[in-house]
């Protein structure tokens, strides 16, 4: 029998790749150059299954392509608002993501941010990198101490929770959250977490506050000015969601303006175009999305494609389907 034929859109993981060969007739993007609309709606022409990232924009107009051969849509990451999903569900094709691998090194990213922002460590760097530090001072960069403080999460699902985790656990934080729907008790009484009614109660009483929501039209700049007004002037936000969660152009006027004293950004609106106001600011500290970008994680994720698309072929649902 014929292998199944699989594209895959940016470059993958060494080991995952040379699964990929062995088990499919597989076209690799060895460039890693995100492929434009017309060639994904070739790959949906030509491919039993497509492997894309949370780079590549699939559009109604690409899954409803004529003559149409891919059945499975295995996306290389847990977030999926890449994908029209209610085209998907439209057209009957199956779309599966990548939970539960990538949970912990988003969780450390967020970690990281919320540290370096309270701490002040790019403009630290940035001072030394610069050859502008003369040398130690009482008053010298003085930041927030985030041991003991308070930590709001909006959303808070496997990565809000993980990060309530190691922020509770290991920073002695005291951890808000807010989410539509009620989580299971026993997590919520492991963190001794107090569950907020709205976003607005949880903005004006955290000292720091990190995004944990889908990404999406129900989401888009839930974080906005009038939003951002409502945090402490010494509160700190921070972004590893999804960019447009959070209205840029109100966040830098915030930061500028010092309605709050720093954010840590993981995610950006548009990326990999960044709002070059973030650029001129000496309050955020900007990653270049790399939540998930640890060697076993990223090697996990390629293989929980594998298996989804595995089960697919084999006549079984996929752990992972989300479409
Ligand atoms: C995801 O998986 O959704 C991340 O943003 C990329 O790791």
């Amino acid at each position: 029998m014929n292998k199944p034929k699989v594209i895959v859109t940016r470059c993958w993981p060494a080991e995952v790749e040379s699964q990929l060969k062995a088990l499919y007739d597989v076209q690799l993007n060895e460039s890693d150059i995100p492929m434009n609309a017309d060639a994904l709606k070739l790959a949906m022409q030509t491919a039993d299954a497509l492997l894309p990232t949370v780079t590549d924009t699939i559009t109604a107009d690409i899954i409803g392509v004529d003559n149409r051969r891919v059945k499975i849509i295995g996306n290389f990451g847990v977030g999926y608002n890449n994908i029209d999903i209610n085209a998907a569900k439209g057209h009957g094709l199956v779309v599966t993501n990548t939970p539960h691998v990538l949970t912990d090194c988003t969780a450390d990213i967020a970690m990281l941010l919320l540290l370096m922002s309270a701490r002040r460590a790019s403009e630290a760097e940035r001072m030394i990198l610069s050859g502008q530090w003369t040398g130690w001072g009482p008053t010298q960069l003085v930041g927030q101490k985030v041991t003991g403080k308070t930590l709001g999460l909006i959303g808070f699902g496997r990565i809000a929770q993980a990060m309530a985790r190691k922020a509770h656990h290991g920073f002695g934080m005291k951890i808000l959250f807010y989410v539509p729907s009620a989580p299971e008790q026993a997590i919520v009484d492991e963190l001794q977490a107090v569950r907020c009614e709205t976003v607005e109660e949880l903005l004006s009483e955290a000292h720091f506050v990190s995004l944990h929501c889908p990404g999406g039209p129900a989401t888009k700049h839930l974080i906005n000015g009038q939003r951002l007004k409502l945090m402490r002037p010494s509160a700190h936000l921070i972004n590893t969601a999804r960019g447009d969660v959070v209205d840029s152009h109100a966040l830098i006027k915030a930061l500028k303006a010092g309605w709050i004293a720093g954010a840590g950004l993981d995610v950006y609106e548009g990326e990999p175009n960044i709002n070059p106001g973030f650029l001129e600011l000496d309050n955020v500290t900007l990653l270049p999305h790399i939540g998930s970008a640890s060697e076993e994680t990223r090697a996990a994720m390629g293989n929980r494609v594998l298996q989804n698309i595995s089960a697919f072929f084999a006549g079984l649902e996929p752990a992972d389907r989300v479409a």
